[in-house]
């Protein structure tokens, strides 16, 4: 038995997440959490919220709240979708917690006394109507070089020239919309990532096994360019975590926070020690996970992110961590994915454009969704999603492939024999071949699923629901059981067994329908199929079942045609 450490890339806490965010992160972690318990490891899966910065302080002004109230009614609002998706986080911690504070506070001071923290004074643009120093992107203005009248500070969108905020002319703030600004110094602590360019760069040469995405995301950032750039990590905001060296004060520091980038990712601790306390448990519990002299050295440690978060995953986290000198534990695998588009364009949480959440789960059950994300996961590239190809896979995969093979098998063993597993004949050679081939197959599907080969390993799992519907075709109870009804008994045994050995292949996909497919078995034995000979008698003869409610129903072209309408346009 080994120890997994999982983490999901955090969401941030403004608004609810679409199906895209869902697939880059949470959902493929969801996947590997489930088979690694499946398959008997002891598992940390570890997700919460990323609540700091700019856009969370403005996203509760607009709804009228402090910002705090706003953070922890959002947090339970995502944490509702999750349970829907059926995230099997073991805690959904929150970036706002006292332990990520405590957490961040001493990785900042640890950094300080290894001589790695720089301060710089810098001038900034500070709003006076708005009473706060205003980050890039919030300052608008007309752009320097082609004139453009609502370029940003960082950079203009209609001439793509990166722009410094003190480049626009009539500079107003986009809060406010106040001119009322002025150039104020600040100062701010620096994180000095140079220095530790040369770690940083032999632990990635180490990692000879990730995907290429990974690894050549992070040699750009840090060979690029003048490679790897110091960081600011303070800023000027009141919601965040205040800057402290330790538990002690920093001089010059008062009224400041951590950059939200800082601090987000040490939270995937912070979240482990927020799972400790609620489950009344000591530190050592969570150190175990994540301090090398407590324990975690043979924790293995998988990250899994949409490919924008790569950066800060391979260099600034990390530089955190070996900054601060301390045995704190690196990832060891870091599983990215591109992007998935929605429908000819892009996701937008801006414009409201796609499926979000909870309206993902207003149309159907999570179920659908997981199959048909995980199943078109943006692995080698980006992918998209269109409603012919969810109707497709949907009505195909789920209702004709499996679906069906469940029904058909439940209703006639029921019709012909009772609601007991037959008794009669014994498997013969196409029930051997069948099982020879589907063990193989298994092996495979649990080759992949190690190697977090998504898409991959679902079309294996779809190749394993297949052949079994080719084995009932080609033994055909149905006929046989006019001529030779032991025999036929015999065939529907091993598809009653097959149909709880579906259950447990495809619980990491599918968990409800799994879990129906189970109960109506009548058996709670999850037990991985290592031998699948044993596995396929593990229904006896005379053990009662039931034939389920229909595991998934078909998506009719008229609800496909209206579900277009519906999300084509702007959210409310
Ligand atoms: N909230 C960020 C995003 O959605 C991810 C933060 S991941 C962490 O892109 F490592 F910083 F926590
Ligand atoms: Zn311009």
């Amino acid at each position: 038995m080994a120890r997994i450490l999982i983490t999901s890339a955090i969401p941030y806490i403004n608004g609810i997440k679409h199906l895209g965010n869902l697939v880059g992160s949470q959902l493929p972690a969801d996947l590997f959490a489930r088979y690694m318990r499946a398959r008997g490891h002891e598992v940390m899966f570890i997700c919460a919220t990323d609540e700091h910065g700019t856009p969370a302080e403005l996203a509760a002004a607009k709804a009228g709240q402090p910002v705090a109230e706003y953070c922890a009614d959002m947090h339970a609002v995502q944490a509702e979708i999750a349970r829907g998706f059926r995230l099997s986080f073991d805690h959904f911690g929150r970036s706002s917690s006292p332990r990520n504070h405590a957490l961040t506070q001493h990785f900042a001071g640890r950094l300080a006394d290894n001589g790695l923290i720089r301060e710089v004074t810098e001038q900034m643009i500070y709003s006076v109507d708005d009473g706060r120093f205003l980050p890039d992107r919030y300052v608008e203005g007309t752009c320097p070089n082609c004139g453009y009248d609502s370029a940003r500070g960082d950079q203009c969108d209609n001439c793509t020239k990166q722009l410094d905020p003190t480049d626009l002319i009539n500079p107003r703030s986009t809060i406010s919309g106040s001119t009322n600004l002025e150039l104020r110094e600040t100062k701010h602590l620096y994180l000095m990532q140079r220095n530790l360019r040369d770690k940083l760069e032999a632990w990635i040469d180490s990692k000879h096994d990730w995907p290429l995405l990974t690894t050549s995301i992070a040699k750009k950032w840090l060979n690029d360019g003048d490679g790897l750039q110091d960081r600011g990590i303070t800023r000027d905001l009141h919601w965040g975590i205040p800057v402290k060296r330790g538990d002690q004060p920093w001089p010059g520091m008062e009224g400041k926070v951590f950059y939200v980038w800082f601090d987000a990712p040490i939270e995937y601790i912070a979240a482990t020690a927020e799972w400790a306390d609620a489950n009344g448990l000591d530190d050592a519990a969570w150190q175990r996970w994540w301090r090398t002299d407590m324990g975690a050295e043979d924790v293995t440690y998988y990250q899994f992110m949409g490919k924008d978060n790569v950066p800060f995953h391979t260099l600034s986290f990390p530089a955190t961590i070996l900054g601060s000198g301390e045995p704190w534990k690196l990832v060891d695998y870091l599983k990215s994915f591109n992007y998935l588009n929605y429908d000819g364009g892009q996701f937008s949480t801006s414009r409201g454009r796609g499926v979000f959440m909870d309206q993902a789960l207003e149309v159907l059950p999570s179920d659908y969704w997981r199959w048909w994300l995980l199943s078109h996961a943006p692995e080698s590239s980006d992918s998209e999603f269109t409603w012919e190809n969810f109707q497709g896979s949907v009505n195909k995969d789920l209702a004709d492939v499996l679906g069906n093979l469940v029904s058909r098998v439940t209703k006639f063993a029921t019709a012909k024999f009772g609601a007991q597993v037959p008794a009669g004949g014994s498997f013969g050679p196409m029930e051997t071949a069948l099982i020879a081939d589907l063990g193989a197959r298994i092996r495979t599907y649990e080759s992949l699923m190690q190697a977090m080969e998504v898409r991959k390993a679902a079309a294996e799992l779809r190749a394993i629901w297949v052949i079994g519907n080719e084995y009932l075709q080609a033994a055909a109870p149905w006929t046989v059981v006019k001529t030779d009804p032991e025999q036929a008994q015999a065939m529907i045994r091993l598809a009653l067994n097959l149909i709880r050995v579906y259950a447990i292949l495809s619980q990491p996909f599918i968990p409800d329908a799994s879990a129906t497919m189970m109960a109506a078995m009548g058996s709670e034995d999850w037990t991985w199929p290592d031998d699948l000979s044993a596995a396929m008698r593990v229904l006896e003869p005379g053990q009662p079942f039931t034939v389920p409610e229909n595991l998934f129903r078909k998506i009719t072209d008229e609800e496909r045609a209206d579900w277009q309408t519906r999300f084509a346009g702007v959210r409310t």
